[in-house]
C-alpha cells in the first residue's frame, strides 16, 4: 500500500510543525509577564518622593506622624517608617516575624490582622501576640525633609 505512507509522513511533519508552534507560544508567553524585577515605580508615600533606587527608598519626613508611622515599600518589600520624637525616624521591615503576614501602623504600634501580634513602632520590639521576634530593623537617614531607607 503505497497511499498509506505518503499520508503518514505529512501527519507526521504535520505534528512536528504543531509541536514546534506549541513550543514557540509557550516561550512567548512565559515571556510576557515576567517583565523583569525593576516594577517599583509606586515610590514613595509622600510628596515629593522620588521613589526607590536600588536597594533603598524615599519617603517624605512630614508624610509620617510624629508619634506614628506610615507604611512604605522597600524594592518588593513592605516597610514602616515611624517617626517616635520630631526628627527622629526609625524603619522597620513589615513582615510579621511570626507567619510572614504584613504588619500595618496603628498609633505607636504596629499591628498584624493575621494572628494578632502587636510590636512597638520605635523600637520593633514585640508587645504581645505569638511573634517570637522583633522586627528586623532597616536603616533610615534623614535628611531635610527626605528620609531614606535602606537596608
Ligand atoms: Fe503576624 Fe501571625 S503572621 S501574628
Amino acid at each position: 500500500m503505497s497511499e498509506t505512507t505518503p499520508l503518514t509522513r505529512r501527519t507526521l511533519v504535520s505534528l512536528g510543525g504543531a509541536t514546534a508552534l506549541g513550543a514557540g507560544v509557550l516561550v512567548l508567553s512565559a515571556c510576557t509577564p515576567g517583565g523583569g524585577s525593576a516594577d517599583t515605580a509606586e515610590g514613595s508615600g509622600g510628596s515629593g518622593g522620588s521613589g526607590a533606587s536600588g536597594g533603598s527608598v524615599k519617603v517624605s519626613l512630614a508624610s509620617i506622624p510624629v508619634g506614628g508611622a506610615v507604611s512604605a515599600k522597600l524594592g518588593s518589600t513592605p516597610i514602616v517608617v515611624s517617626q517616635p520624637k520630631a526628627g527622629s525616624v526609625v524603619a522597620f521591615s513589615a513582615v510579621c516575624t511570626h507567619q510572614g503576614c504584613t504588619v500595618a501602623p496603628q498609633g505607636s504600634e504596629f499591628d498584624c490582622p493575621c494572628h494578632g501580634s502587636r510590636f512597638d513602632a520605635a523600637t520593633g520590639e514585640v508587645l504581645g501576640g505569638p511573634a517570637p521576634k522583633p522586627l528586623p530593623k532597616l536603616d533610615a537617614t534623614v535628611s531635610g525633609d527626605t528620609v531614606t531607607v535602606s537596608n
